[in-house]
């Protein structure tokens, strides 16, 4: 793997908010931090009508927006000059040729055949007639040389069920082979939870009791205090199910319950990941109705967007279980919303009391072992310990382990420089491979299909308590 061959990153829909927010500020800080190939350059691909120039002060203001007060002005300057604008209508093949000659004006400079990165930061919408379009240009065909290379970063979400993620992903497959699609999940590659599998793998006093004999329960946790803000048309079509659970939350999952992987290749890792998702045990309609619970908050239906009397999910609570011997009979309860009164992404392991249980009578707290992302990134086990003194009274005490401080972390530029890092030097480990992609829809789709048919009422909840989860 290496970041050093020259390398044009072309990125589809440069003027969408995916772009100003993550890609923007995270290319600043790969480049600030020297970690982008020397032959660099970034194309901006997209509809609206614009010179370079134009879309260079866009990156300015968006640099200003997102990463300000650290912006330094010669630095700002050179990576200014890295962008370039290609004006096109995406759903038309012909306006993929002077993108292509573009490219080919590049490699001439540059004498040498670059690697060509595709990103499709685009709504899913779009990715058919782009895909369309780059197969009939031909663009994705590398020039040859030896070690250069297409890839494509694909944007969640691939598609809205498991029937339109796979005809996304058959479409991808005819014009890429699996090595070279990059399918984004932001959620694998924050620190915190590429931390889990240090913390399961290379700690020996955890693995024992991971299974159905040692752990009661695990929930995964993805609690927003952010609303739908100016999404509201996206939202409305989606709901928190599709947004969060169907993508971050089974990952988080795949994480907690894998088998060790063979080894920390990428592949080892995918497939381990891969083999816990296809072991979800797919609801039946019975299971749904007592299994599942969604709820919308109060004025979440004014939002500019969202239909009068949407019955989309702004929060939602599933009891799902994994069909492997290691996890058979452990509840893994997933929810997620927004609008809720306090911040808290995270995971709780909750342990098994032993049999028979040194208790006193009044019961005391199990151990618990706490995967947190948000407010704080740690981990934190509650065991239990003597008081001191006379007696043998018992209190619940927490060991911490704070993986850094608050301020340190940017939000989304961490991900997406390691995404972004990891697409250049061809790393898949943080990427969704397609049997995780069928998997995930697979398990979703028949809540999404019996949530659609009213088989499990919409609760109402009011914004910024909470009441959703305490339901
Ligand atoms: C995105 C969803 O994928 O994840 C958003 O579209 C959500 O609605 C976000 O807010 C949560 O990600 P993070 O990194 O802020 O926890």
């Amino acid at each position: 793997m290496q970041t050093s061959r020259p390398t044009i990153l072309v990125i589809f829909g440069a003027t969408g908010d995916v772009v100003a927010r993550k890609v923007i500020p995270s290319l600043y800080h790969l480049f600030r931090s020297n970690q982008l190939p020397a032959m660099f350059c970034v194309i901006g691909f997209s509809r609206r009508e614009q010179t370079t120039d134009v879309f260079r002060t866009y990156v300015r203001e968006m640099l200003e927006k997102h990463v300000s007060p650290s912006l330094e002005a010669t630095q700002v300057q050179t990576f200014l000059n890295l962008f370039s604008y290609t004006r096109a209508e995406l759903d038309r093949p012909e306006d993929y040729t002077p993108l292509g000659e573009k490219l080919g004006f590049i490699d001439g400079e540059w004498k040498t055949c670059a690697n060509k990165l595709f990103y499709l930061a685009v709504p899913p919408s779009l990715y058919n007639p782009i895909l369309n379009s780059l197969s009939v240009s031909r663009l994705t065909e590398s020039c040859g040389e030896e070690g250069s290379w297409t890839r494509v970063l694909v944007e969640k979400p691939i598609g809205t069920n498991q029937a339109t993620a796979e005809a996304i992903d058959e479409q991808l497959a005819q014009l890429f082979k699996e090595e070279q699609i990059y399918r984004i999940e932001h959620y694998l590659a924050k620190e915190m939870v590429r931390n889990i599998l240090a913390f399961r793998f290379r700690n020996d006093i955890f693995e024992p009791v991971w299974n159905a004999q040692g752990i009661e329960s695990v929930q995964i946790h993805l609690h927003e205090t952010l609303g739908v803000e100016k999404r509201g048309a996206f939202y409305d079509s989606v709901g928190t199910l599709r947004d969060v659970g169907q993508n971050h939350l089974l990952q988080l999952l795949a994480l907690i319950a894998m088998e060790k992987p063979s080894s920390l290749d990428p592949d080892a890792v995918r497939d381990a990941r891969a083999d816990v998702l296809t072991h979800l045990k797919p609801l039946s309609p019975i299971e749904i109705a007592s299994n599942t619970y969604r709820a919308q908050y109060n004025g979440y239906q004014e939002i500019v967007g969202v239909g009068p009397n949407s019955q989309t999910e702004t929060y939602f609570r599933i009891e799902a279980e994994i069909d492997m011997p290691r996890w058979r009979g452990v509840p893994f309860i997933l929810d997620a919303g927004k609008r809720i009164g306090n911040l808290k992404k995270q995971i709780i392991i909750t342990l098994k009391h032993p049999a028979p249980c040194l208790c006193p009578t009044d019961g005391h707290s199990k151990n618990r072992i706490l995967i947190s992302m948000q407010p704080d990134e740690a981990i934190k086990i509650e065991f239990v310990a003597k008081k001191p003194g006379a007696t043998m009274e018992m209190e619940s005490r927490t060991l911490d382990f704070l993986l850094r401080p608050k301020d340190s972390i940017a939000q989304y530029v961490e991900e997406y420089a390691q995404v972004l890092l990891d697409a250049v030097r061809g790393d898949q480990t943080l990427f969704v491979n397609t049997t995780e992609l069928k998997a995930m829809w697979r398990f979703i789709d028949p809540i999404v299909e019996a949530w659609s048919q009213g088989s499990v009422p919409l609760n109402m909840y009011e914004p910024d308590t909470n009441e959703s989860i305490e339901s």
